[in-house]
């Protein structure tokens, strides 16, 4: 949830590049900022708010020194406040600790330590760290002992950077639960939660695993475990450019990730090799089950429909935070696919490691080396690239397209590679729809609430799209299958209640259509995304976004999601909301 970076400078000021570096971890906790560089004392400057205006009253980049520790926050334990910014430190301000993840145990410990005389600063659970090592220190241990030592009596998760003004030439990263990766140019070495942070000064990362700890320092970087036991860890080559990770003249990134999506998807297919590859690798199953949250859900319940009607596959959709409550039917003829943008999502991880145990396990992820990677059995790179809106769009056409090419090479059926080839095509055309779709944002911005309407393939859509408005716009939007809505939910509907009705030609095309006439009959304001040559639906709608005719519904969740995402992004601005970094949302959720 939070963004923690540390950097070891060559003969350069650390807090300039520190503060460059979290501005672009913002999306991962935006609450409070700080930054901490020892000289011949540990000099911290920190404060709740956004990075531009604590940086505007703090001067964050004045702080002096070649190396330091930075961190964003998204509150878990105390408020968003100056004193619970991190980073922390302890007694005697000699250590500094920037944390991302939660300490369960950390009341038990806290007692413990005011029992034996520290002085606590904050309501974190991070602030044990530097107390713990300071005690660790007293004792005799030199600070990467300490910090062993003191990871040793931590439960719960955790990635760290840690530094000491006794010895100012060091920061040790560790992590367990959390993504800590490490970065290294000539003379220079970073550590971060994640690659877009240091892009901009090394594509050279290594990835630490849980209990694994990186010490940076005058030997370069030495990865170890946590029983300190030297580990050969290979360096990756990130290809991402550091303006793939920045708004591209963009206003923001998510707008710059939506017209990213029809080359994501481009990217998505270059790895349909990979894709067969894994395919062929797969043992033999009978049933399968996705387990995903949020956005990754609705991919999966895409996949529900595909799956079960092309490839006679029983297949379950489970959200992640429910299936430990439904897991006892798994067995070794199940194959539960994961979908994750992240790969560290707190519930997709402890769902993934239930199934670990009763079943064979393939992971759907965009970020390379992430934990979902590392411990599933069978792992499918979406290849979106860095998506930093918190809303997630060209990841779930990514997702999407995965799932079509899992689809083709289970069920044998290439021809259907053709229709997928010119999906982007599909999306293109979509996108050019934006001013309309601003327009009818205008029109509808001041409105309470929205439904979304669906049948089969579309039923994901419609639920995606409402995902979407409820996010970024802080509308009520509910997405239905559209046959549902008269068991309850239709007497909601009032005069002027805009429906978004998603109905591409196919099976449920009439029967969607009837629901666009009954909501009709009940004053809805009705926008249908439909076949240009659905002149019927369009005589019925108010509005209607067109699409081209030959894409059926099988194959409409890609380019029929784009007006849908648009339309929230526009409603968005136009009620003056930053769309990147809505209310109480962060990008990756990294606890249950
Ligand atoms: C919505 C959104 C979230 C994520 C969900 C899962 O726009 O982004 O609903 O889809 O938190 O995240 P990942 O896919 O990283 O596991």
């Amino acid at each position: 949830m939070c963004g923690i970076v540390g950097c070891i400078l060559n003969n350069k000021k650390a807090a300039p590049v520190l503060l460059g570096c979290v501005k672009r971890l913002e999306y991962r906790g935006y609450d409070s900022v700080g930054i901490a560089t020892p000289t011949h004392k540990i000099q911290i400057k920190k404060d709740q708010g956004k990075i531009v205006d604590v940086d505007k009253n703090l001067k964050l980049a004045d702080l002096p020194g070649t190396m330091g520790i930075a961190h964003v926050r998204w509150a878990t334990h105390g408020l968003p406040t100056k004193e619970n910014a991190h980073p922390h430190t302890d007694c005697e301000n000699k250590i500094a600790v920037v944390h991302n993840g939660i300490i369960e145990n950390y009341k038990t410990l806290k007692e413990q330590l005011e029992d034996e005389g520290h002085v606590f600063k904050s309501e974190t659970d991070t602030e044990v760290i530097p107390h713990l090592i300071e005690k660790y220190m007293d004792a005799g241990e030199d600070l990467e002992n300490a910090t062993r030592h003191a990871l040793t009596d931590l439960k719960g998760s955790y990635a760290i950077a840690v530094m000491s003004k006794n010895e100012p030439d060091k920061i040790i990263g560790a992590r367990k639960e959390s993504p800590l990766i490490v970065g290294k140019n000539e003379n220079e070495y970073f550590v971060a939660s994640d690659v877009p942070a240091i892009l901009e000064y090394t594509n050279k990362i290594i990835y630490l695993n849980d209990y694994e700890m990186a010490i940076l320092g005058e030997n370069g970087v030495l990865i170890k475990d946590i029983d300190g036991n030297l580990i050969e860890r290979e360096i990756e080559v990130i290809e991402w450019t550091p303006d793939m990770a920045e708004k591209g003249g963009y206003d923001h990134f998510m707008i710059k990730e939506i017209h990213e999506q029809p080359e994501a998807v481009k990217n998505t297919l270059l790895e349909a090799s990979e894709i067969k590859k894994v395919v062929q690798k797969l043992p033999g199953f009978s049933r399968i089950c996705f387990v995903a949250c949020g956005t990754s859900y609705h991919a999966s319940l895409t996949g529900k429909y595909l799956f079960e009607s092309r490839l006679g596959i029983p297949t379950d959709v489970v959200l992640a935070s429910e299936f430990g409550y439904s897991s006892r039917t798994l067995n070794e003829e199940t194959l539960v696919i994961l979908i994750t943008q992240s790969g560290e999502t707190a519930d997709t991880l402890k769902a993934l490691r239930i199934a670990n145990k009763k079943a064979k396990t393939l992971a759907i992820v965009n970020v390379l080396g992430s934990t979902a990677t590392r411990e599933s059995d069978y792992v499918i790179y979406t290849r979106a690239g860095p998506e930093i809106g918190v809303a997630a769009t060209k990841t779930y056409v990514s997702q999407l397209t995965c799932i079509y090419l899992l689809l083709i090479y289970l069920s044998g059926r290439h021809e259907l590679l053709d229709i997928l080839q010119k999906i982007p095509d599909h999306m293109v055309s979509a996108l050019e729809k934006e001013n309309k779709i601003r327009d009818i944002a205008k029109k509808y911005k001041n409105t309470p609430d929205f439904f979304f309407i669906g049948r089969g393939f579309s039923y994901p859509t419609a639920m995606e799209g409402a995902l979407k408005l409820k996010e970024i716009t802080y509308i009520h939007g509910e997405g239905y299958p559209a046959g549902e809505l008269k068991h309850g939910p239709l007497a909601l509907l009032d005069e002027g209640v805009p429906v978004v009705a998603v109905a591409p030609p196919g099976k449920s095309h009439d029967k969607t259509f009837g629901n666009v006439e009954e909501v009709k009959a009940r004053g809805a304001q009705v926008i249908a995304l439909g076949s240009r040559s659905d002149e019927i639906l369009k005589s019925e709608a108010h509005e209607m976004i067109e699409f081209e005719d030959e894409i059926d519904e099988m194959f409409s969740p890609i380019p029929y999601i784009i007006p849908l995402q648009l339309l929230a992004y526009h409603i968005s601005v136009e009620k003056g909301i930053d769309p990147d970094k809505p209310k109480n949302l962060a990008k990756c959720v990294t606890v249950e």
